[in-house]
């Protein structure tokens, strides 16, 4: 089954063209630029990116897939959570297309795409199914969410973040530096130049719950770097550093003990902070079994995770299939 998967939640306009949920067939990801300019996203400026780059970028996906519309079996969009102009965008353009083609369409939450981004391969050698049940934390520019995937669409919240996400406290303390936008990979190049012992950060911790905070790191960020201002210098890659290590140990710690207490059988990341690779070798340091993480390509925002989840939602349909365009869609 090919399924031709559109995302525009955010800032990236992706299409792509999946097959049975797992083989990439083309993957086109357009970043909308426009946001550099004002260091954040503007919600009407990225919906009329998204309406401008769908039609060329959906056809180069099939172009890229070797295929024509005709010979998809499906058409998906992300129908929540996001931006409503950007969500409205690509879940109408997804379902023009499936009507003019007599298709089904199948709305798909982005949050799942996440979390079945950890599905999908591009090579030619399979590699096997994430094995459940499992551990998945979804961490974006928008969500902090620690969850158990006890069965494939069947979800339990076991803890997620009680005020800014993480990738948006990566975002903040970039620009706060002065390092632009989006920040977490900015952060993590910084940070490798850094000393991340330099500067003692409280790391963000809920004692015995597995819920996130992280304003206070980000306040305590704030208050260093103005402090460091009065003295003259800001050694900002001290700074990301510092920063770094300790949003990534309150993730990584939080994620290996909901592992052990549920005694998973396999531990997933998802979501554009999954790229971090502090992040990873922390949380890899912590679990007593390897770590799936998507590909950097295919943690950050892009349409074959929609295509992988639209497949599975129509092969696992005992969670509802979502149709209707929302902003606030959890994943449980
Ligand atoms: O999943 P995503 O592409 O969009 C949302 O659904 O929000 O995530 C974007 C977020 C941004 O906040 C970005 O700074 C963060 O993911 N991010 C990273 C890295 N790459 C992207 N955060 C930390 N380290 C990275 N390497
Ligand atoms: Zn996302």
């Amino acid at each position: 089954m090919r399924i031709l998967a559109i995302e525009t939640s955010c800032d990236e306009t992706g299409v792509a063209v999946v097959e049975d949920g797992r083989r990439i067939r083309s993957n086109v990801i357009a970043s909308q630029a426009a946001h550099e300019l004002t260091g954040g996203i503007v919600p009407e400026v990225a919906a009329r990116e998204h309406l401008r780059a769908l039609d060329p970028i959906t056809q180069q996906a099939l172009r890229d897939a070797r295929m024509e519309l005709r010979e998809v079996d499906a058409v998906a969009a992300t129908v929540g959570p996001g931006l409503i102009g950007a969500l409205l965008v690509g879940a109408n353009y997804g379902r023009g297309l499936a009507l003019a083609a007599g298709l089904p369409f199948v709305g798909v939450n982005h949050l799942e795409g996440h979390v079945y981004a950890n599905w999908l391969y591009e090579s030619d050698d399979v590699p096997p199914e994430p094995e459940l049940p499992a551990v998945v934390l979804v961490v974006s520019g928008a969500h902090s969410d620690l969850v158990l995937m006890e069965a494939h669409r069947r979800f339990r919240l076991l803890g997620r973040t009680i005020d800014d996400a993480a990738g948006e406290a990566f975002d903040k303390v970039a620009r706060l530096l002065g390092l632009g936008f989006p920040g977490g990979p900015l952060i993590e190049r910084a940070a490798k130049e850094g000393d991340a012992n330099a500067y003692p950060l409280p790391k963000a911790w809920l004692a015995d719950r597995y819920d996130f905070s992280f304003s206070g790191l980000k306040t305590a960020v704030l208050r260093l770097v103005r402090s460091l201002e009065e003295k003259g210098v800001v050694p900002v890659a001290d700074v990301a550093a510092s920063f770094q290590k300790a949003i990534t140990e309150a993730l990584a710690e939080k994620t290996a003990r909901a592992a052990a207490e549920h005694g998973v059988r396999s531990v997933m990341l998802g979501g554009g902070v999954a790229a971090n690779l502090a992040l990873r070798a922390e949380i890899e340091r912590r679990i007593g079994m390897p770590l799936r993480v998507p590909p950097p390509r295919l943690c950050t925002d892009n349409g074959a995770m929609v295509g992988a989840a639209a497949f599975f939602s129509l092969r696992h349909r005992t969670t509802e299939i979502p149709s209707l365009v929302r902003s606030n869609m959890p994943l449980a």
